[in-house]
């Protein structure tokens, strides 16, 4: 039977469902789908948000801060944030998975004292967060805006809790270009995922949902657009990995 995607209705318990049934193996199927390269778009990611796009700043030096991981799920990128951070600095990782933050939770556990007393995870839903509004320095998502039902809601949300002047990042697949490169992600993507989520994770459906989601998410112009709709300023991208992946970064306006 051909896979058909949730209607709009379904998508949020939909995409529920599949985060818990995954979450126990997501690391390791995330390293395999990705060959490792999510690792380097993090980091780029996390130095996105605190320096600022094109900024180097002394990535040495601990800053401190409120930064927001808006579907953390097992929680590598907060941890990322986390250790760029001096004693105050403090990262909140925000899922609706109970798994998923499970997991992030044992993995933070297993860091030292100070990084993980820094770091604090939430169960709520990104399109309505529990948070005040300029709460945060800045707030990133990353590979979860294109689970969201209303990704305009989740990119307003992010606008809404972090101060003026902080960054709102975003990091997901972008349009990979290239007359050869193109056509064979597409292939990869479409069909070996799914192989990997059946062997490693016994669930070719959620694996499945993966790339076909693909279809119904803007393009990097769509989404600069939506940052800009949420009243970002400086909206920039950047593709990385020949454009299969995007990075935005837009600047919270006074309010
Ligand atoms: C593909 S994972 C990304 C996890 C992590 N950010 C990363 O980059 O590895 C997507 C995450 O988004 C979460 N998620 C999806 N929709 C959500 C929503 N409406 N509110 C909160 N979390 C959500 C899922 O539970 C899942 O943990």
């Amino acid at each position: 039977m051909p896979f058909q995607l949730p209607t709009q209705e379904e998508k949020h318990a939909y995409v529920h469902d599949q985060f818990e049934r995954i979450a126990a193996r997501y690391d390791l199927a995330n390293d395999v789908i990705s060959l490792g390269m999510h690792r380097f778009w993090k980091k780029l990611a996390v130095d996105v948000l605190i320096d600022g796009p094109g900024r180097s700043g002394n990535r040495q030096q601990r800053l401190s801060g409120k930064y927001l991981d808006v579907c953390c799920g097992t929680g590598d990128l907060a941890l990322r944030i986390a250790e760029r951070l001096d004693r105050d600095g403090e990262v909140t990782g925000l899922d609706f998975s109970g798994n998923m933050l499970e997991v992030a939770k044992q993995r933070t556990a297993k860091h030292e004292q100070s990084l993980s007393a820094r770091t604090n995870f939430v169960q709520g839903d990104a399109q309505n967060l529990p948070f005040d509004d300029d709460s945060f320095d800045g707030a990133i998502i990353s590979f979860g805006l294109r689970n969201l039902t209303q990704f305009d809601r989740g990119i307003s949300e992010m606008a809404r809790v972090v101060k003026p002047g902080g960054f709102v990042v975003n990091l997901d697949l972008g349009r990979a270009k290239g007359a050869f490169f193109a056509p064979m992600f597409k292939l990869y993507f479409r069909h070996f995922v799914p192989i990997v989520g059946a062997v490693l994770q016994n669930d070719r459906k959620a694996y499945t949902y993966l790339p076909e989601s693909k279809s119904t998410y803007p393009d990097p112009e769509g989404i600069t657009k939506l940052f800009q709709e949420a009243g970002l300023t400086n909206v920039r991208h950047v593709g990385l990995s020949s454009g299969s992946v995007a990075l935005h970064v837009g600047v919270v306006a006074e309010k």
